[in-house]
């Protein structure tokens, strides 16, 4: 048999919706499984012996992993992998990998977006052009705030944390950050807690990830140190933001205004954020375009190719990189 003949016979379960150029690499590549979604209850005897691997934008979570008594890696399709339970698939010698690099410009670029559009309350103003408001009632009113002198702050000094770090070097905004550790050689400003980060800055952007060690981070006293003139962005995970303390936030002036691509329980939103008026707010997007996510389906589908053939992965999680493949 050669090479290609055998991924043909492993079978990939990919549950609910996916990319469609990841779905027709895998579709002529492997023997594609569908599944509505990653729910222990819908996998069948069929599934439970020839499932190998899971290509998902899903999370999937221990019992699933349970359920595969054959699966050798779960492809992940994004940076950001915290729906899926890593600890236990590096407790079951389970690969996971996920796309991490060909989304970074990407992200970094929704990040400016959303900044500028929270600052100066861009969506309105075209809304305004749109619903004939400057016909009827002529410009439309200044931006009570702005760019200029602002201090930025990063929340999680990642691969995309610097894409954006470098991007507001451009526009004249000095930054600092926030990580668990220090990033060795970099010359921002490092501040040992988030708060002390939200002291020092009046721009806050969250590009943490989500789990246990991020839940809620951004809080009541985080916002509280961001004071009246702060805005925050959050390009991460919604996980990490208290929503009720930053509706609060926002509705009695602590801070200025608040720009969000991402939730804590998607695609619900709290009414509280979107009725207030100064919130500029993304359906999750940060990576959403043609080009980044063919980009992340490569990835994701070459993570595949890679484990079944050359028994290595491209871009295993930390958590799964000591994983080894049998046989
Ligand atoms: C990611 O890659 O983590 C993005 O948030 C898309 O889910």
């Amino acid at each position: 048999m050669t090479k290609a003949e055998q991924l043909q016979t492993v079978a990939i379960l990919v549950p609910g919706d996916f990319n469609d150029h990841a779905i027709e690499r895998i579709d002529s590549t492997f023997n594609r499984v569908r599944i509505e979604r990653a729910d222990p209850a819908l996998v069948t005897d069929e599934m439970r012996s020839n499932v190998r691997g899971i290509a998902s934008f899903a999370g999937i979570n221990a019992a699933m992993m349970d359920a595969l008594p054959n699966l050798e890696l779960i492809a992940s399709f994004g940076v950001g992998y915290d729906s899926v339970d890593v600890g236990h698939a590096a407790a079951k010698n389970i690969m996971v990998t996920n796309t991490p690099d060909v989304l970074t410009e990407e992200v970094a670029d929704t990040a400016i977006g959303l900044l500028i559009n929270a600052v100066r309350d861009l969506p309105r103003a075209e809304t305004w052009l749109r619903d004939g408001s400057w016909l009827r009632k002529g410009n439309y009113p200044l931006s009570r705030l702005t760019l200029r002198g602002r201090k930025a702050g990063i929340f999680g000094m990642g691969r995309i944390g610097l894409a954006i770090a470098r991007r507001l070097e451009v526009f004249g905004l000095p930054v600092a950050y926030h990580n668990r550790r220090q990033v060795e050689g970099l010359g921002y400003q490092y501040h040992p807690t988030l708060k002390g980060l939200a002291e020092a800055v009046d721009t806050l952007i969250s590009v943490a990830p989500g789990g246990a060690s991020t839940e809620k981070a951004v809080n009541a006293e985080v916002l509280s140190a961001l004071g009246a003139n702060g805005v925050f962005v959050n390009i991460g995970r919604g996980s990490t933001v208290d929503e009720a303390a930053l509706a609060a936030a926002l509705a009695n002036g602590t801070i200025a205004a608040a720009g969000l691509d991402v939730f804590a329980d998607e695609p619900n939103v709290p009414k509280a954020l979107l009725d207030a008026p100064n919130t500029s707010l993304l359906p999750h997007v940060g990576s959403a375009s043609d080009h980044t996510r063919r980009a992340m389906a490569d990835l994701c589908v070459d993570n595949l190719v890679s484990w079944f053939i050359e028994r290595r992965p491209l871009t295993p999680v930390p958590e799964t990189v000591n994983v080894k493949a049998a046989g």
